[in-house]
């Protein structure tokens, strides 16, 4: 039996009276695609903040691998093979594309220690950063400066920096959110074509980009699991039906 990427266990995090997000358990296969949906202010990017390690749970156990990292510190989470994108776009806006995917190679060598960096791994870090930019499709762009791209190839970027560290487990909060349907349907290509040893947790706000993308749905509502089980069984749930077509 392979370990899972991810299992969380009666994971809760209050704010104050608030319980954003309310005993949530959940496990993620290695390699599976699992969509994380819900309403504005469920919870889904506390829930991401508490994986990654920006949020301590107020109760509750989170393993990675197999490792528990309840109370281990985003660094040595993303080492153990852990990446995220943000909800808003989180890049450096007066670097070049280019710039933006060395940095993030380089976070990922600094990680593993390096401590005398041989000429040679400077060429094989520009080698992996040229790679990752020809792979998202940002080549012809790579000298631009991030703020000068399209918001669609922002998002992209994104994407190719999470990929940076090689991780076995990405989670995407709302990777489409603003995107056009032409690029919505590009973003939606690239996440298709990553690698399927690589597990994904997908926030997304559209219910049909979701199921098209994820085997497995959680349903989050006020903090908790409302549903969650395979995307045939999620969908035909009165429940889910009443949340997004009833407007709970
Ligand atoms: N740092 C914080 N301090 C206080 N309340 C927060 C904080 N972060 C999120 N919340 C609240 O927690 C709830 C869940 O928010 P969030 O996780 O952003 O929801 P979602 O991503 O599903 O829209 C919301 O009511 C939000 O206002
Ligand atoms: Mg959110």
């Amino acid at each position: 039996m392979t370990v899972p990427a991810l299992v969380l266990e009666g994971v809760s995090r209050q704010f104050g009276g608030l319980r954003a997000v309310d005993g949530v358990t959940l496990t993620i296969g290695a390699g599976e695609r699992h969509a994380l949906i819900g309403p504005n202010g469920a919870g889904k990017t506390t829930l991401f903040n508490l994986i990654s390690g920006e949020l301590a749970p107020t109760a509750g156990r989170i393993c990675l691998f197999g490792a528990d990292v309840t109370r281990m510190p985003p660094d040595r989470r993303a080492a153990l093979g852990i990446a995220r994108t943000f909800q808003i776009t989180k890049l450096f806006a007066g670097l070049t594309v280019l710039e933006n995917v060395l940095l993030a190679c380089e976070a990922l060598d600094a990680r593993k220690l390096v401590m005398h960096r041989a000429v040679s791994s400077y060429a094989d870090l520009r080698g992996r950063a040229a790679q990752l930019i020809e792979r998202f499709g940002l080549s012809a762009l790579a000298g631009e400066r991030a703020r000068n791209l399209s918001y669609g190839d922002q998002r992209k970027l994104e994407v190719a920096l999470s990929m940076a560290g090689r991780p076995r487990l990405l989670l995407l909060d709302e990777p489409m959110a603003g995107l056009s349907a032409g690029e919505s349907r590009a973003m939606h290509a690239l996440l298709e074509s990553l690698d399927p040893g690589i597990a994904v947790l997908l926030i997304e706000h559209d219910m049909d980009v979701a199921f098209a993308f994820a085997e497995r749905v959680t349903v989050l509502h006020q903090g908790r699991v409302l549903v969650q089980g395979r995307r045939d069984e999620v969908s035909a749930n009165r429940a889910v039906q009443e949340i997004y077509l009833g407007g709970v």
